[in-house]
């Protein structure tokens, strides 16, 4: 029967990060930095409001687009932060994570062969969900660029196909963000095209140089702007698979409707924990953001010191060094490190063909296991040099 599957979904594979993440599991005492994921637990006042949730049985179905109290504090937190002004009776939508709401935009605004310009290395999420609805990824290489997608890049693949361009930024894999200068000159270019912007902001509480900037904050940029975001990082919330959507409400009501069809509403319980998070826990990032940045410099100097050619980031908690001076592909040098240092860095490849050449390192994780990750590494490219 499998011929019977949807091409489409046969097509799709699994995501790289994962791959590697099951494959290196099998191998004993292995110092693992691969998965996005806070190492801090879930603010213990959101936990809180989550338990009372259930006790006031705040357990039924919510609005569809979420409830209004949830949306009205997301509407607010982003006017407060980053200067977004959204609607909350028709232009905020609480999601599963911003996954469904990448996943529900996209299904939204692309038809068959419309062309979505994103660029490349970048999260593997997008592709399969642009594929999925009969659309084209176009990855524009940004390697040249300090992984930045800058207006010259995007118009030279503009066609009349192009639908939709991806920024997502602050950006996993590369942890690098655009300029206020960048994001107005990719403002000029689309503001007088039938374009839509989809700009995954999901790390936009982990900036360490300046405040973060959205695209749609620009004037001319709101109506045709999609922004996604969430508290998976910023309130170290994976799990609570809360995400949220900003749409101009044309936009947003048949968003709306893809969303209402696909899962009814998100959880009440985890939209209680979220409403705590985006209110009393409005800066509950600002900490995690201070240990991050450390233990990003720390990171940073000790990986330059190996070695390796390094963009340094200046938002989420990733870092992608090149790995020219080593090796030639990403995948097996990952692999060698996981068999012979003993730590597990994720191929570049991981995030398309223009990963190729890095490995992504996410240090969401302990300042002592960062320490022996980095010893290790050091320890092996040493070894490697005097065989
Ligand atoms: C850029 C980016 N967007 C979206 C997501 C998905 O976020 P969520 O867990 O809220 O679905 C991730 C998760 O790693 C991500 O890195």
């Amino acid at each position: 029967m499998e011929h019977l599957i949807n091409k489409r979904v046969k097509e799709i594979e699994l995501s790289g990060i994962r791959t590697f993440y099951n494959m290196v599991s099998q191998y004993q005492d292995v110092l693992s930095l691969t998965i996005g994921q806070p190492d801090f637990l879930t603010p213990q006042h959101v936990k809180e409001a989550a338990k009372s949730a259930i006790d006031d049985n705040q357990t039924s179905y919510t609005h569809n687009a979420g409830t209004i109290e949830l949306r009205e504090a997301a509407a607010q937190f982003v006017k407060e932060k980053y200067d977004l002004h959204y609607n909350p009776a028709d232009e905020v939508i609480v999601t599963i994570g911003a996954s469904q709401a990448i996943d529900i935009a996209l299904r939204t605004i692309l038809e068959e062969d419309s062309e979505v310009i994103l660029p490349g290395p970048v999260y593997p999420g997008y592709e399969p969900l642009i594929r999925l609805n009969g659309a084209k990824p176009v990855h524009i290489d940004t390697t040249e660029t300090g992984f930045r997608l800058t207006a010259d890049l995007i118009q030279q693949h503009l066609t009349s196909k192009t639908r939709c361009v991806i920024l997502p930024y602050p950006s996993n894999p590369t942890g690098v963000t655009l300029s206020q200068q960048e994001l107005e000159e990719i403002a000029a270019l689309l503001s007088d095209k039938n374009i839509f912007v989809l700009s995954d902001e999901i790390y936009s509480e982990l900036v360490f140089d300046k405040k973060h900037q959205s695209i749609a904050s620009i004037s001319s940029m709101k109506e045709k702007t999609i922004v996604i975001n969430g508290v998976s990082k910023s309130h170290s919330m994976t799990g609570w698979r809360i995400g949220l959507l900003f749409a101009p409400s044309y936009l947003a009501k048949h968003i709306l409707k893809v969303h209402q069809y696909n899962v009814s509403c998100a959880s009440s319980v985890s939209q209680a924990a979220a409403l705590e998070a985006l209110t009393a826990g409005k800066n509950d990032a600002v900490d995690m953001k201070k240990e991050y940045e450390q233990r990003l410099n720390y990171v940073y100097d000790r990986l330059v010191n190996m070695g390796f050619d390094v963009e340094k980031p200046t938002g989420a908690f990733y870092i992608f060094p090149s790995i020219q001076n080593f090796h030639s592909n990403s995948f097996d040098f990952a692999l060698e490190l996981v068999k012979e240092a003993g730590v597990a860095l994720v191929p570049g490849s991981a995030f398309s063909s223009h990963g190729e050449g890095y490995v992504r390192l996410s240090y969401a994780y302990s300042m002592n296991t960062l320490r022996a990750a980095c010893d290790r590494i050091e320890a092996y490219l040493t070894s490697r040099q005097s065989r």
